[in-house]
């Protein structure tokens, strides 16, 4: 599947955000591309609220501790891997738990989890993910390319967006 979005504001990606999210389930992985300020933060904000994360949590890039979790209808995680510079430093964060959890990870900067060399093939084993690259058109407005991709041999389940 793919979809391209675009939205004007921070706020039409919030909103963006909230509804991609209220389509997600537990075990899903969303992988965001997009340069420094393209709105991955922004976007993960909207997807948690979607995910029935509270108000008052205030989902924040997890630059330094690089994953947060917040308590919504399943458990969100929200992943930014800016710092991470080596399959070494990855491998010490012990991501396939989260990613074979019951729960919904958001990672930003998901380049950092394709090898060098068979980019195609996420490392740590995922076979199966949502990508969303965002594009900085201009100052306020974006674009978002959505895809679901199955690289394993289950079923992608159908991940309809109305
Ligand atoms: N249409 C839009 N969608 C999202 N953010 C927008 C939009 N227009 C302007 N902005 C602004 O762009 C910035 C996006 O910041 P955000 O932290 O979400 O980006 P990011 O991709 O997570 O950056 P980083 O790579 O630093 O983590 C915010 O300041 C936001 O207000
Ligand atoms: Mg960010």
């Amino acid at each position: 599947m793919n979809i391209r979005f675009e939205t004007r504001s921070a706020s039409d990606t919030l909103i963006l955000g909230e509804k991609i999210g209220r389509h997600l389930e537990a075990g899903d992985i969303v992988f965001l591309f997009g340069d420094l300020g393209a709105g991955k933060t922004t976007l993960t904000q909207g997807i948690a609220r979607g995910l029935g994360v509270a108000k008052k949590e205030y989902v924040r890039s997890p630059t330094f501790t690089l994953v947060n979790q917040y308590k919504g209808k399943v458990p969100v995680f929200h992943i930014d891997l800016y710092r991470i510079a080596s399959s070494h430093e990855l491998e010490e964060l012990g991501l396939e738990e989260v990613f074979s959890s019951k729960g919904v990870s958001i990672v930003e900067w998901a380049e950092k989890l394709f090898a060098r060399d068979d980019a195609s093939i996420p490392l740590l084993g995922i076979e199966r993910w949502i990508e969303i690259h965002i594009t900085i058109e201009q100052e306020e407005s974006r674009k978002l390319d959505l895809k679901t991709r199955n690289i394993g041999s289950t079923e992608h389940p159908i991940f309809a967006l109305h």
